[in-house]
């Protein structure tokens, strides 16, 4: 799995990351946290390529990713979504599930287009997939709707639901139920506790200590951009140098 080792990034004079090292091997679902501005996003950056570390290595499996592209990342089973929803606005619900799996975008974009016969039959099963999702997440009714049209917590819903159909390795999250209604982010908590059932192993950054507490086996804790911490959630919570950052 993912292990991270003495990663450090700066933007100008500020140590985003600073000398970071965690191991995600046999956790299913673990957390990341910590105050505003700690780092969390930009450990994410790191792990999914959008930014290279400036030293430190981070490897998937014990292969060396760090500097690699995002795509790259993504076809070694690594997908993320977004503190902002990034869902396809202008298509359907169900495009914008059809479009993730594989990080394929451009040959489904293709296969969309033109419905070659050979992969109907790969597209009746993503059909399938994508309709039992949807189903689980709540939204299948509005299946042929543009996703822009849908409520924020929707959107993120929707977002999940993309990562998920890629069947990646990890799914990394970051503030997944930011900004939505309680009754959706209980909608995202069943979801994700359901993938995690059938094998999805997740990293995710989370704000909203409820839902930390109930999904992760294992919490990270960041504080400009180091880690002060590392334990199960009671651990976490009793910890006077978390505590300390958060009310610091
Ligand atoms: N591209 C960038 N250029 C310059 N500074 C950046 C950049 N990205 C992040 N930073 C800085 O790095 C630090 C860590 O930011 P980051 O977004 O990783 O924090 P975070 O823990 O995700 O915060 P939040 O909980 O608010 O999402 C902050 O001081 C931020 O201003
Ligand atoms: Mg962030």
């Amino acid at each position: 799995m993912i292990e991270i080792k003495n990663v450090t990034k700066s933007f100008g004079g500020t140590r985003a990351v600073s000398d970071c090292s965690l191991s995600l091997a046999g956790l299913k679902i673990a957390g990341l946290i910590g105050p505003n501005g700690s780092g969390k996003t930009t450990l994410f950056n790191l792990i999914t390529g959008l930014i290279r570390p400036d030293c430190g290595e981070i490897t998937l499996q014990g292969q060396r990713i760090d500097g690699r592209m995002p795509h790259q990342l993504a076809g070694l089973g690594l997908i993320r979504t977004f503190q902002l929803s990034r869902v396809f606005p202008r298509l359907t619900v169900m495009d914008n599930m059809l479009l993730a799996p594989q990080g394929q975008t451009g040959e489904r974009l293709w296969s969309l287009l033109f419905r070659f016969p050979q992969v109907r039959k790969e597209e009746a099963e993503h059909w399938e997939k994508a309709c039992e999702l949807l189903d689980i997440l709540g939204i299948l009714h509005l299946q042929e709707q543009s996703a822009g049209t849908l409520s924020y917590g929707q959107q993120k819903l929707l977002e999940l639901g993309r990562a998920v159909m890629a069947e990646p390795q990890m799914i990394l999250l970051d503030e997944p139920t930011a900004g939505i209604n309680p009754r959706l982010i209980q909608t995202m908590i069943d979801m994700i506790l359901k993938m995690r059932a059938r094998g999805q192993s997740f990293f995710i950054i989370e704000h909203n200590m409820d839902v930390v507490v109930e999904l992760c086996e294992r919490i990270f804790v960041l504080d400009h951009g180091e880690k002060i911490a590392a334990g199960s959630p009671r651990e976490i919570q009793n910890d006077p140098r978390v505590i300390e950052a958060y009310l610091g």
